[in-house]
């Protein structure tokens, strides 16, 4: 107990952290996730902060399960899939603008960081330029980057006031009977369940919670998924004779570089988990990134393993009711970036030291991923 950092959207230099117990192995981080009535999500930090507090992520039950029900039918799998022919448009042409073939490219500067960001543009019908944007509103608030408070504060006011006037346009517009750009926002204001629909507030709160929630995990996932093409050739290889392999490559990659490390809960009465007798109102660190790397669950967790029989445990997207609800659209996005690099390119070789980010705990990814896409002759 004592262990203290920021929850996302909080920030260093203007926010106090409370001291947190850590939680680490596998099946106490389970237990930690699962039981949502012993441990909340929300967070008085970042309520109690200037940042917008997020749709879901920080919603307790029963708030969440009427949440829930709405956006799970705007995000449904199937609406997802029928996403794939856009989002194979923009990684081939992300591809276009920042792949150089035999020079040394660092894949963090611009494809991973530019994919996710153009996609969730599209997603809420904004102008293609405005792509850097959301990837600045998604890195300011998610902590990965040094920047100073001042600068996070604007990007949270830049978007917040963005999505404020975005989705009144796209308000008026529907109820004119047109279809304006922009699927997943459409869904967020069309979609109805029980004759239950979201308000204007939570429309424009779920759009920063898609921004901040979706870009920069993805473009991390990205990241860590071009590193094991690299630094594993016989993976690339692997995939290369059999893409059907991308699934088993896909998971394991999740588990072996899962980007979210570490996500905090409330303690809402007196509890034992593991040796730590956890008091009401005590935080606590999950470390999802710990517990994928539990030798209990998966022997040789150094090893990266194509054939766990168990590789569907994976915690990077978390475990139990608050369980990621884009992983369809990020698996989409992996995807695409895998088949178009593997139909265009021989080999992706390391071109000069992966170095990982060290701002923030709360994610694991690359600063910097240098790679030489090797042509086909
Ligand atoms: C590889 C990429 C991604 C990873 C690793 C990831 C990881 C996670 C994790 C660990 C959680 C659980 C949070 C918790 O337990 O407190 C979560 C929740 C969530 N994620 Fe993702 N995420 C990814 C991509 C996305 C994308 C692309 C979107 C949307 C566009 C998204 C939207 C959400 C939302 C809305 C929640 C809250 C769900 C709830 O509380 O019911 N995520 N994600």
């Amino acid at each position: 107990f004592g262990y203290r950092d920021f929850p996302p959207g909080t920030m260093p230099g203007v926010d106090e952290p409370k001291p947190s117990w850590v939680v680490l192995n596998f099946d106490d981080v389970a237990a930690v996730a699962w039981d949502h009535d012993s441990f909340s999500s929300r967070d008085s930090l970042q309520e109690e902060s200037s940042a917008p507090s997020l749709m879901l992520v920080n919603h307790d039950r029963p708030e969440h399960t009427r949440l829930r029900k709405i956006a799970a039918k705007a995000f449904q799998p199937s609406s997802i899939k029928s996403l794939a022919p856009a989002v194979d448009a923009l990684a081939a042409n992300c591809m276009d603008d920042f792949f150089v073939t035999d020079q040394p490219v660092d894949v963090m500067a611009d494809y991973c960081a530019m994919l996710p960001s153009r996609v969730m543009a599209y997603l809420f019908g904004m102008p293609a330029e405005m792509d850097r944007d959301v990837n600045n509103w998604a890195t300011g608030f998610m902590l990965s980057a040094d920047i100073s408070p001042q600068e996070r504060q604007a990007y949270n006011v830049q978007a917040m006031t963005f999505f404020e006037q975005h989705v009144k346009k796209q308000i008026d517009l529907i109820e004119k009977g047109e279809e304006p750009p922009g699927p997943l926002i459409n869904a967020f204001i069309r979609t109805e369940v029980d004759g239950d629909r979201l308000s204007y507030e939570e429309i424009v709160r779920f759009c920063m919670t898609a921004t901040v929630a979706g870009a920069e995990t993805t473009s991390f996932y990205l990241g860590n998924l071009i590193a094991v093409f690299a630094d594993f050739p016989e993976i690339w290889q692997t995939f290369v004779d059999d893409p059907k392999q991308f699934d088993a490559i896909y998971k394991e990659t999740l588990r072996f570089h899962g980007p979210p490390q570490r996500l905090f809960r409330v303690a809402t009465r007196d509890i034992t988990i593991g040796s730590a007798d956890i008091k009401r109102g005590d935080w606590v660190a999950c470390f999802f990134g710990a517990a994928n790397y539990d030798p209990d669950t998966f022997p040789d967790p150094y090893t990266f393993q194509l054939n766990r029989k168990n590789a569907n445990r994976q915690m990077s997207f978390g475990y139990g009711i608050h369980r990621c609800l884009g992983a369809p659209l990020a698996q989409l996005e992996a995807e695409s970036t895998a088949r178009i690099l593997r139909y265009r390119y021989a080999q992706i070789e390391r071109a000069g030291d992966a170095v990982w980010q060290d701002v923030s705990l709360l994610n694991h990814g690359l600063a910097s991923n240098p790679v030489i896409f090797r042509g086909r002759t």
